[in-house]
Parts: structure tokens; C-alpha cells; sequence
């Protein structure tokens, strides 16, 4: 977090408060979340995006919970003026215990249950997010039984994935999300709509038609991790492109446009993400170009950042336990060596480098950092060889057990993908701030994980 610093001891100190206290009130491992850097982030995003739309029209930006959703996280994301996305009845349960006004939380999911959607009709939230026509239709026969109008956007798949700096434009999309620009191969073609007779087409026609469905507009996320404003400027495009089409062929405006999230940030020093000002003045031209070239003014925008809210607020802390050294064959074939510093977590509380072969970097955090260094592989505790939470990374040779290293980045999709594996508790989440901390998610105990299994449950 941008809070962080050491105090004179050669300590961490984290919203005010250093590492080895948060160890000694909370145990370790840890995921501690910087409240003020969470807010900053969070104005951050509303101010640059409000800024390079103003005058022609306004922005939400939608907190997506996915990366890391608490009852508090909520809160301050609605205090800072944001909007929250939900991905499953869960997350909406949670953003709906924290008191978000229903109007300013969205529903997505590519396979909503009834129940899901029920929900969120019931509790008369601003979005639901449509990804498909099978759940269009039953959006509009669930709301019917409910007596209501369903605010629908429509999820699409412009054909465009981004990747940090690049983004690929492929013709179709072959993944399970979203609805397709690309018309059916047996479709007529139509020589003013070149969307005629693709599913993101025929949704449009079945939303508009739909009588429990008010259409509020399109929708779509282009990847994850995303450096560059050139991928969303393409999508933004393509999806105005439609709206002008839309125009032209039933004379509406659909109101509003969803450029998803997916917006970069650095885990390790090679990674150097734009401020969002930069993506936001892009795409704001970007969208103004196209929405001329259609004759349709500039509809409402909305965003829905998770990572480059939460990542970097947050870190997490370990323990040190094992170590050994290995001699391993250097890039240009001489022998290095390698130390394996074993935590006291790992895959559980951190299953990204398993899941994506991610990076991250690591600070030995309780002390002062002197002498020597040696290469270093932070290893978790897990019966995995994979089980590996920093690949790379110089750690003072004097780094012994119980030393405490902080992971930093570690606030987006960390405690949100979060496991049992090899029945560890998942470590609480703690807010730091001005000098305190406070716990936003208890640590989960071995009575709690125990009690899932009958056999033992009968024992009491
Ligand atoms: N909106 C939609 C529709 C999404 O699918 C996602 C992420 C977001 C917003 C937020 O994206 P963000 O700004 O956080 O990148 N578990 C993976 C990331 C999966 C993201 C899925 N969708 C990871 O740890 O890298």
C-alpha cells in the first residue's frame, strides 16, 4: 500500500500499525487490507473516469467484489461513491448486509440459478447483467411472477481479449461468457447491420420486445490485467457500433454502456501499470470518436475495477519456518544457489501462482533489512511441489524462523479464491488504519472446517 513504510527499528508499518503487532494480535498467515489505500484507489477510479467524461455524460464505477468482498469493503467503496458488482447470490448477500442501496449493485454470473435472480428482482437492484438468451428469457418470466420490470444490460463478446500490453481481436470468442457480435453462419446478411443474426443482436430484439425487461444497456470485459487503454478503446467501438445499429433499426438509445474491469497492476517491478487517468482520457476519446460516427450521444458509462482497487491495499504476512539450500543450473548453464524459505501458508491463502503461474515479490517485514542476500523461493506448506507463493526473490541470508514476510499485492483474488486444501483455517482479513486494526473476516478455525463432517459432528 502506498501507506507503507518502515518505522526506525527497521519494521513494517502498515495504515499506522507494524508488522509484528498485527502478528501478535492476529496470528499469521494474515491478509491485512490498507482502508485509506482501498479508498484512494477507489476516488481514484470515480474522479479520473468522472473527469474524462465530463461534460457529455456520467460514469459509475461498479467495486467488483470478486477480488475481495466483506461487509466493510462494501461500505467503503459505497462511502467513496462507487457502485458494487456482484458475481453470485453471495456477493449480493454480502453487499446487501452492508447496506448498499440496491439501486447501485449489479448482478452478473453466466449461469444465474432462479433463486439468484429472484433475489435480486426482490431486493429491486440497478443491474442484472444477461449473458445469455436463455437467461434473458427467464429474467423477463421471473419478473413477470414478480410483478416487476427487470433493469437488464447485455453482456456481449466484442471479439476483443486484453492481456497487460496486449489485447488480440479475434472474430469469435470461444469461451463460455457473453453473447457473440459474430452473426450465425446460416444467417441472412444485412447490409446496413453487419449484427443481424448474431446472438448479441437477437438479444437486443428479445430485451426490447420483453415486457418485464427495461433495457438499460450493453455490456462487456475484455480480460484481466490489462496495462494499455487500446483494448478497451476496440470493444468500447465495437459495442457503439451496435448501439448505433440499434438506433437506427427501432429508434431507441440504449442509455448505458459497461466497459468491465480488468484494469493492470504491479506485482513485481516489471510490471508498470498507467494511472487511470491515462486509460480513462483514451477511452473517453475514443468513445466520443465513435458515438459521432454513429450520430448517438455519448451514453452513460460505467466500469467495474476489482483488482486495481483491492490488489495493491493489500499484503500478506507469514511466518518463516523451514529453509534449505539447493544448488540449481543457472539461465547460462552455471550452478546457482537457491534457498527454499518454507510459510506458513501457501496455495490456500494464495492459489494464484498454482492457477496462473503468477508472480508476486516479498520483503522480509519485522526487521531491519541488511547484508547479503541470497536468491530465495517462498514455498507454502502444502503437499504440492506447485505450492509456491514468490518464484523469485533476494531475501537477507540471515532470514531465520519466525521471521515475518510481507507479500504485497495480495488484496485482489487472494482471500476471495481462498481454500481449505490440506484442512488449513483461511487466515482472517484485517483493516488497518491511522494507528489500529480491526478484523473484517475472523480466522476460520479447525472446529469450524471440522463440523462440515458429519462423523464428527455425531460425536457431540
Ligand atoms: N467485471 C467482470 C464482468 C469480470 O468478469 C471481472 C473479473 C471484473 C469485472 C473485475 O476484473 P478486475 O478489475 O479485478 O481484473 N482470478 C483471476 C481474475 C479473474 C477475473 C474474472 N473477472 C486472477 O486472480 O487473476
Amino acid at each position: 500500500p502506498a501507506d507503507a513504510h518502515r518505522d526506525d527499528q527497521g519494521r513494517l508499518v502498515l495504515g499506522g500499525v507494524d508488522v509484528e503487532t498485527l502478528a501478535a494480535q492476529h496470528g499469521t498467515p494474515l491478509y491485512v487490507i490498507s482502508e485509506d489505500d482501498f479508498r484512494s484507489r477507489a476516488r481514484a477510479f470515480v474522479e479520473a473516469f468522472s473527469e474524462a467524461f465530463a461534460p457529455e455524460t456520467d460514469v459509475d464505477v461498479f467495486y467488483a467484489g470478486k477480488a475481495f468482498l466483506s461487509t466493510h469493503a462494501a461500505r467503503w467503496a459505497a462511502e467513496e461513491g462507487l457502485c458494487v458488482d456482484t458475481a453470485s447470490g453471495g456477493e449480493l448477500a454480502v453487499a446487501l448486509a452492508a447496506e448498499v442501496e440496491p439501486a447501485r449493485i449489479g448482478l452478473h454470473g453466466n449461469n444465474k440459478s432462479d433463486a439468484e435472480i429472484v433475489r435480486a428482482l426482490k431486493a429491486g437492484i440497478g443491474r442484472i447483467i444477461a449473458d445469455s438468451l436463455d437467461e434473458l428469457a427467464r429474467i423477463d418470466q421471473l419478473a413477470r411472477s414478480a410483478g416487476v420490470t427487470a433493469p437488464v444490460m447485455l453482456r456481449l463478446t466484442p471479439g476483443v481479449h486484453a492481456s497487460t500490453h496486449e489485447y488480440i481481436a479475434t472474430a469469435h470468442e470461444d469461451q463460455k461468457f457473453g453473447l457473440s457480435l459474430t452473426p450465425s453462419s446460416d444467417a441472412d446478411t444485412d447490409q446496413e447491420n453487419p449484427y443481424a443474426g448474431s446472438p448479441a443482436w437477437s438479444a437486443v430484439e428479445h430485451a426490447l420486445a420483453a415486457e418485464h425487461i427495461e433495457l438499460r444497456g450493453l455490456h462487456c470485459h475484455i480480460g484481466s490485467q490489462i496495462f494499455e487503454p487500446e483494448g478497451f478503446e476496440v470493444a468500447a467501438a465495437k459495442l457503439i457500433g451496435l448501439l448505433g445499429r440499434v438506433r437506427a433499426r427501432h429508434g431507441v438509445e440504449l442509455p448505458e454502456l459497461d466497459l468491465g474491469g480488468g484494469h493492470g497492476i504491479a506485482y513485481t517491478e516489471a510490471d508498470s501499470p498507467r494511472h487511470p487517468r491515462q486509460i480513462a482520457q483514451a477511452l473517453a476519446g475514443a468513445v466520443r470518436t465513435a458515438c459521432d460516427a454513429e450520430g448517438i450521444e455519448v451514453p452513460r458509462i460505467s466500469i467495474e475495477p476489482g483488482r486495481a482497487i483491492v490488489g495493491p491495499a493489500g499484503v500478506t504476512l507469514y511466518r518463516v519456518g523451514v529453509q534449505k539450500d539447493v544448488q540449481v543450473d543457472g539461465p547460462s548453464g552455471e550452478t546457482l544457489s537457491r534457498r527454499y524459505v518454507a510459510v506458513d501458508g501457501g496455495m490456500s491463502d494464495n492459489a494464484r501462482g498454482v492457477l496462473y503461474d503468477a508472480d508476486y515479490s516479498a520483503v522480509l517485514a519485522g526487521r531491519k533489512v541488511t547484508g547479503n542476500h541470497v536468491l530465495s523461493r517462498i514455498v507454502g506448506k502444502h503437499c504440492e511441489s506447485g505450492d509456491i507463493v514468490v518464484r523469485d526473490v533476494y531475501l537477507p541470508t540471515t532470514t531465520a524462523r519466525d521471521d515475518l514476510l510481507a507479500v504485497p499485492a495480495t488484496g485482489a483474488y487472494c482471500h476471495s479464491l481462498s481454500s481449505n486444501y490440506n484442512l488449513l483455517a483461511r487466515p482472517a482479513v484485517v483493516a488497518v488504519k491511522d494507528g489500529a486494526s480491526r478484523v473484517l473476516i475472523r480466522r476460520e478455525t479447525e472446529e469450524q472446517m471440522l463440523r462440515r463432517d458429519t462423523g464428527f459432528a455425531a460425536q457431540d
